[in-house]
């Protein structure tokens, strides 16, 4: 389905964004991978992708570093999907929030977004390439939780820079989307569950379908948002979340 094309995946280092890297390969594209920690560190990581995309490439970028993004982008031989997943999370109640706290979420989670994005988005118009670029979201950038306010206002940036980028880019027929998932049992909320008891009493009273979904659920919304299935589709924030966000009631 997506034999021919190459995608970048950032974060791909991660629970998330690897399974992206996985199924997107598993579905014929050619991946690059982008995290911010050493090769070295993510030899597992590729190599779970190099089951599917023998070529697999790896760069350590940092989305917050305009320039490396600029040059990495650059650097590729052909750009036609992007991933744009990396994210944080680091939990504190609203009155003890950070400055530092509250920039690096911003910082990493949206601004990382707008670099790697706009610079994609660049290429894509310079070549005529009507690319698809689907972002992470989450399902907390519609609904307040508890101790995360740095993080939803930065997935709340998220969702409207999909759909600022959706109405701008519609003309050149470049489709901007993202997937929102619900609370996973892997990566950021994997930690959280492991690590913050507070956390995990409130997740087991939050999701109506009953448990945390799977980083392969989420990797298969984004293989269909890169595939030609959804060629119809921009401006979309895809959720994908266990009923997480239905209005609940205590019964
Ligand atoms: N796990 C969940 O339940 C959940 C729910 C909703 C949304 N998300 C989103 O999914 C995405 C992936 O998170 P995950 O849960 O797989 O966590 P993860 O920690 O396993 O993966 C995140 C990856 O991003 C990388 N990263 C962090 N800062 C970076 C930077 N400056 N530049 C490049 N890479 C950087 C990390 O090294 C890591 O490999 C995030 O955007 C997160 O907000 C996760």
């Amino acid at each position: 389905m997506l034999t021919g094309k190459t995608a970048i995946v950032t974060g791909g280092a991660g629970d998330l964004g690897n399974a992206m890297a996985r199924h997107l390969a598993h579905n014929g594209a050619h991946v690059v991978i982008w995290d911010i920690v050493p090769q070295v560190e993510a030899a597992a990581a590729i190599k779970r992708v190099r089951a599917h995309d023998p070529g697999v490439e790896y760069a350590e970028v940092d989305v917050r570093d305009r320039a490396a993004v600029d040059r990495a982008i650059a650097d590729l031989p052909q750009l036609d999907i992007v991933c744009s997943n990396a994210g944080i999370v680091d939990a504190q109640p609203f009155l003890e929030i950070s400055a530092e706290n509250w920039r690096k979420h911003l910082d990493i989670n949206l601004t990382g977004c707008f670099n790697v994005c706009q610079a994609a988005a660049r290429r894509m118009v310079a070549e005529g390439n009507q690319g698809r670029i689907i972002m992470t979201s989450s399902w907390v950038a519609e609904i307040p939780w508890p101790e995360i306010t740095a993080y939803t206002v930065s997935k709340a940036g998220v969702n409207m820079l999909v759909k600022q980028m959706a109405r701008e880019l519609a003309p050149q027929g470049i489709r901007v989307n993202a997937v929102a998932p619900g609370i996973v049992n892997a990566g950021l909320a994997g930690r959280q569950l492991r690590e913050e008891p507070q956390y995990a009493a409130r997740v087991a009273k939050a999701i109506p379908l009953g448990e945390p979904g799977r980083p392969e659920e989420i990797a298969e919304a984004v293989v269909y948002l890169a595939s030609p299935q959804t060629a119809y589709m921009t401006g979309s924030i895809l959720t994908l979340d266990g009923g997480c966000s239905l209005f609940q009631f205590d019964s």
